[in-house]
Order: C-alpha cells, then sequence, then structure tokens
C-alpha cells in the first residue's frame, strides 16, 4: 500500500526533525495506538525513545507478557516496566462502587506514571496514540485522562514536555493498517478494545484476588473457544465477568455453593450500541463446559442476551 508507506517516510522524517538528539517517553497501555506509537517512534529514533508499562494487575491473562514479548523482545524497544499491582490494590480494597473503582484506578495509573517519569533525565518529549477520533471528541478511557492530563500539565511542575501524537490524522482503521505495514503481529494490531480500568469493572462489586483469578482464567477459556470456532473478527467484543453471586450446584454426589460467570459478546461498529452476539449453541456450551470444569469455585455460566441499549456493554 503505497499511501501508508509514504505517510511511514514522512513521519519519521518529521519525527526526526522534531527531537533532533533530545529524548521521548511514551506510555505503553497494551493497547494498539500506544504500541504503534512505539514502534513507529522507535524506528524513527531508536535508543533516544523510552517507554513505561504500568501493569495495574487489572490486564487479561498473558497480555503484559505478550506485549513485553512482542514490543521488547522482537521490536528491541527500551521499555520500564512497572510492577503496581499492589499499589492499585491497596487502593481499590474495599471499594465497590464502580465509578468509585473507575476514578481510582485512573488517578493511581497517572501517579504511577508521573512516578516513574520523575526519575528520568532529559526528556524533553512525551509521546502520545492520540488519534483523529480523540482529537475530536474527549473521550474516557484512561489514557485519555492520561491525555488531557499531561495537555494541561499535570505532571510535576519541573517537567516540561513537549507533545508528539504521530496519529493524530489517523483513524482506528488507518492506525492497525499502519501497525500491519511495521511488521507488528496480528494479536496486537486486531485486539479487541479493552477499557482503562480493565477487569476492575469486570469484577463486579469490590475486587478481590480470588476474583481477578476467576474472570482471567474463565476470560482466557473463552478468547481460546472464539478463536478456536473463528468468530474473532464476527465479534466486536467478548469477555466474562463475576457478578459476584454464589449459587447451588451438584458436583458427583456432592452439592456445591460457588460463583456464577457472565458471558458477554456483542456486535457492534463504534460501541455507541450494540446487539448480543448469537455465537452458536454449540460453541457456548464448550465455552461453558472448560469454565466450569478448569476454573475453580464456578459452578454455573450464563450468556448475556441484552444488546445496548438498554444494557450497556460492560457491566459496570
Ligand atoms: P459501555 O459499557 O459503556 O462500553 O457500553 C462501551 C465501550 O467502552 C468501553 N468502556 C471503557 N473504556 N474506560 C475505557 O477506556 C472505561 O471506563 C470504559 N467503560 C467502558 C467498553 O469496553 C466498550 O468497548
Amino acid at each position: 500500500n503505497w499511501s501508508m508507506d509514504d505517510f511511514i517516510e514522512m513521519q519519521i522524517h518529521k519525527i526526526r526533525e522534531t527531537v533532533g538528539d533530545k529524548k521521548v517517553l511514551l506510555g505503553l497501555s497494551g493497547g494498539v495506538d500506544s504500541s504503534v506509537v512505539g514502534v513507529l517512534l522507535h524506528k524513527a529514533i531508536g535508543t533516544q525513545l523510552t517507554s513505561i508499562f504500568v501493569d495495574h494487575g487489572l490486564l487479561r491473562k498473558g497480555e503484559v507478557e505478550q506485549v513485553m514479548d512482542s514490543l521488547k523482545g522482537k521490536f528491541g524497544l527500551n521499555i520500564i516496566q512497572v510492577d503496581a499491582k499492589k499499589r492499585f490494590m491497596d487502593k481499590l480494597t474495599g471499594v465497590s462502587d464502580p465509578e468509585k473503582k473507575r476514578k481510582i484506578i485512573g488517578n493511581e495509573f497517572i501517579r504511577v506514571f508521573d512516578d516513574e517519569a520523575a526519575k528520568l533525565d532529559g526528556i524533553d518529549f512525551l509521546a502520545q496514540g492520540t488519534l483523529y477520533t480523540d482529537v475530536i471528541e474527549s473521550g474516557t478511557d484512561t489514557a485519555q485522562t492520561i491525555k488531557s492530563h499531561h495537555n494541561v500539565g499535570g505532571l510535576p511542575d519541573d517537567i516540561k514536555f513537549k507533545l508528539i501524537e504521530p496519529l493524530r490524522t489517523l483513524f482506528k482503521d488507518e492506525t492497525r493498517e499502519l501497525g500491519e505495514r511495521l511488521g507488528m503481529p496480528s494479536e496486537l494490531v486486531w485486539r479487541q478494545p479493552f477499557p482503562g480500568p480493565g477487569l476492575g469493572i469486570r469484577v463486579i462489586g469490590e475486587i478481590t484476588e480470588e476474583k481477578l483469578t476467576i474472570v482471567r482464567d474463565s476470560d482466557l477459556i473463552l478468547r481460546e473457544e472464539i478463536a478456536k470456532h473463528g468468530l474473532e473478527r464476527e465479534i466486536w467484543q467478548y469477555f466474562t465477568v463475576l457478578p459476584g453471586i454464589r449459587s447451588v450446584g451438584v458436583m458427583g454426589d456432592g452439592r456445591t455453593y460457588d460463583y456464577t460467570v457472565g458471558i458477554r459478546a456483542v456486535t457492534s461498529i463504534d460501541g455507541m450500541t450494540a446487539d448480543f452476539a448469537k455465537i452458536p449453541w454449540d460453541v457456548l456450551q464448550a465455552i461453558s463446559v472448560r469454565i466450569v470444569n478448569e476454573v475453580a469455585h464456578v459452578n454455573r455460566v450464563v450468556y448475556d442476551i441484552t444488546s445496548k441499549p438498554p444494557a450497556t456493554i460492560e457491566w459496570e
């Protein structure tokens, strides 16, 4: 594709001209946009780029490893991986209100990023995966919060960054195309949307390690079965939630009293409206059997058959 190759050439030229011999900082979220910016900048300025990847403990199973293996391992980006799991968990313990959880996760994210950024010397630029859609509307995700936060100078006063936003003129599909042209793996480029607060809003109510494990393990099974049956591109977003209720079941000749896992899968164009995905019964059955057999403390699986509106895609 000629125009995308031209775009890459032009951006690399522009980035080199802007940055000169200075240093650039990038916050990686595990999502498509920041990953593409990382690979593009690395191509342009190599070791002058430092990336910070905050692990808040609310990502899906294998996600941290996948991002690190690919961006650090394959592409050679210099990434500071910050294990902030305990920091987030300490702040979230005892909190069950969804909006409070969102606020805590968003704020803590910025604090962790700022703390790490403050340790670095001689950074002049902050790179961001701002897309054209972010420019015309103000979004609600964590990345957005960081974006606006840093735009208004939320970092400590002695750190003043100039912004670099190479995706500002691109839509999501063009960003994905760019990622593919840059040789990025399709599991990174075609990642389904994932909310900034992550699994924090998929454990309904108070978050505990046990509940996170159930969501993480059941979500991986769901993803594996969807992939196995070739439904990945048809379904816009799919994940499991843990409503936190327990119900009675039987196993062997014993009675169980365990958790219910909810499956959410929708088709959509932009997430504003959505229909529940009409996943074939046999696929749903395979998912249900595996979740109950393989995930401890789950004895029931339900499928969410509401569309948006009136429901939202996430349960919180
Ligand atoms: P809802 O649940 O509002 O979700 O129908 C629409 C889309 O937005 C995502 N979502 C979020 N993304 N921070 C985000 O970055 C959030 O707090 C958040 N809440 C929902 C959701 O995953 C879906 O793609």
